[in-house]
């Protein structure tokens, strides 16, 4: 089985006994937050065991590394209020909690430090505009960072808990199954041909498909969480052998960085046991922020991730060979592909009609129309 990130499966679940945490400072933190406390403590994020401090930081906008020269690329970040951390200094224990998630866990505060949001936002998105989701995200930050180990408690069971593995678990179900290499596939979206292309085609060369949909956070007009599962669900059903592919769910916020989330997600991948990952056209792109192929040539630069790439070109429909096609298979004239659209697959079903098959699987698409809430709002 593949290595983890860094070498070892970070679990940063409390292991000790009858420990009293009830003294220590209590602070209601994100849902968001709470889910990237999750990801440390269950090797998700590994190498990482808490959020970061600033040497660690300042390599990742720098050198897309953390300090010790891993590749990391995205920055997990605890942000506070100035006057929520008035009484907290560094060495103290705060209890971070959270509603939503049940999440109880305990911060060693090595560091508090002030940011340049500015430098962050250029250096991951390559963009100050505010009208960017991520870069946004950055700006609606509050002003003081804490770095530091986190160690979980607590947390509690969700919905869609029977799609949620851990590391641990797909490992485990991997070697179960008997696949040596396996593919993942990264997504925010019900599937269109192109992603079934894309993820069939990857699979004819290894042993199985890991379908990692991101569940968590997303931009308005993203489709819903509900949506994008019972839509695999149904494509899975008819379309896909049960032994050849299986689903699960990460909970994570998307956070649009194209080339930089590119890593990031291939890396998380790689902790859940996977030895490659699919990167297709403008992945975990938004609007025209990034070039098609920008997270293609971002693996250059790491050589040293331990996972493959398998790079795509975009999948469209060529009505002069009858069949899918990219622009490395095909030679007719771009007037002849029809490309499938996230925008206009949404146009379509917004107005509650079914996409051309060519399109969209005509199961899949019905799930959809089932739903009520089709959008995040
Ligand atoms: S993403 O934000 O998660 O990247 P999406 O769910 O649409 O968005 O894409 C999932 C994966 O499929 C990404 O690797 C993306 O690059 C790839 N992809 C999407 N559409 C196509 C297409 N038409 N041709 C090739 N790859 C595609």
């Amino acid at each position: 089985m593949i290595k983890p990130h860094g070498g070892k499966l970070v679990n940063r679940h409390n292991k000790k006994k009858n420990i009293d945490i009830e003294g220590y400072p209590r602070f209601e933190i994100s849902t968001n937050t709470s889910e990237d406390i999750l990801n440390i403590a269950n090797g998700i994020f590994s190498p990482l065991e808490g959020f970061l401090c600033k040497n660690d930081l300042d390599s990742i906008l720098n050198e897309k590394r953390l300090e010790n020269d891993t590749p990391w690329t995205i920055p997990i970040l605890l942000d506070f209020d100035k006057k929520e951390i008035k009484e907290i200094k560094e060495g103290d224990r705060v209890l971070l909690t959270n509603k939503d998630t049940g999440v109880t866990s305990l911060l060693n505060v090595e560091e508090i430090q002030s940011y340049e949001k500015k430098s962050v936002a250029q250096s991951v998105y390559k963009t100050n505009d505010v009208n960017h989701p991520g870069v946004a995200n950055i700006y609606n930050m509050k002003e003081k960072l804490l770095g530091g180990k986190i160690t979980l408690y607590e947390n509690k069971e969700r919905e869609y808990d029977k799609y949620n593995l851990t590391p641990k678990e797909t490992r485990i179900l991997f070697g179960e199954k008997g696949w040596r290499e396996i593919v993942a596939f990264q997504t925010r979206n019900p599937p269109h041909i192109g992603h079934e292309y894309v993820q069939k085609t990857a699979l004819t060369f290894v042993d199985g498909l890991f379908i990692n949909p991101i569940i968590g956070k997303k931009k308005t007009g993203d489709f819903t969480d509900d949506v994008i599962l019972a839509s695999y669900e149904t494509l899975m059903k008819h379309y896909y052998l049960k032994e050849r592919a299986v689903m699960s769910i990460l909970r994570t916020s998307m956070k649009y960085a194209g080339p930089r989330e590119a890593i990031h997600h291939a890396i998380m991948r790689k902790n859940f046991g996977c030895t490659h990952f699919i990167v297709g056209r403008d992945h975990a792109g938004v609007g025209n922020y990034y070039g098609p192929y920008d997270a293609h040539e971002i693996f250059s630069e790491f050589p040293d991730i331990g996972i493959i790439p398998l790079f795509f070109r975009s999948f469209s429909r060529c009505t002069k060979c009858d069949s899918v096609v990219n622009d490395k298979i095909c030679p007719h004239d771009q007037k002849y592909h029809i490309n499938f659209s996230g925008k206009k697959i949404r146009e379509i079903l917004r107005n509650g009609q079914i996409p051309s098959e060519d399109m969209m699987r005509k199961e899949v698409a019905e799930t959809i129309l089932k739903f009520d809430k089709t959008f995040v709002e």
